[in-house]
């Protein structure tokens, strides 16, 4: 069984609900992190929280909601080993697989997308990465993050 971990901000909690009763609907597990209240909280908690469970393994790929995708995007993928990709099309759910091998995607529950959402993800899941030239990018852009990231960074100071 496939296996998703989802997190929001408060800009995108309608959004989640969407996407998680499609996943159960296609008996998909979900491991829902949160939050389901419009009280303001900020989106780079969220990411971080979603991302180092995904980490600890066991999930097929994971989403991010938060008011465009942006901020919590962004944030994603300043967290080794996460590739996160900003969807807004059928086109560049597919490519985020082929090309990017994404591991997140994103998306803003206050974007006005001319494509349902939930389409969006399941051309995602359809697709396979092509390997390839695009395995050598793929490598190259996790190299950088190996030659940039410091582990010396405290979340809590
Ligand atoms: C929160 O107001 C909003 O800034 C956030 O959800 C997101 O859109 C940031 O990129």
């Amino acid at each position: 069984m496939k296996k998703i971990i989802i997190a929001s901000d408060h800009g995108a909690v309608a959004l989640k609900s969407e996407i998680i009763f499609f996943f159960k609907a296609n008996k998909f597990e979900v491991n829902d992190m949160g939050v389901d209240s419009e009280d303001s909280v900020d989106y780079p908690d969220i990411a971080l929280l979603a991302c180092n469970e995904f980490k600890k393994g066991g999930y097929d790929f994971g989403i991010l909601l938060c008011g465009t995708g942006i901020g919590i995007s962004i944030t994603a993928n300043k967290i080794k080993g996460i590739r996160c990709a900003l969807i807004h099309d059928l086109f560049t759910a597919e490519m985020a697989k082929a090309h990017n091998d994404a591991n997140f995607i994103a998306f803003g529950g206050r974007v006005k997308y001319n494509v349902p959402v939930t389409q969006m993800i399941e051309k995602f899941m359809s697709t396979e990465f092509a390997g390839g030239r695009h395995l050598r990018r793929v490598e190259k852009m996790m190299a950088v993050e190996e030659s940039t990231q410091s582990n010396s960074f405290r979340w809590d100071i």
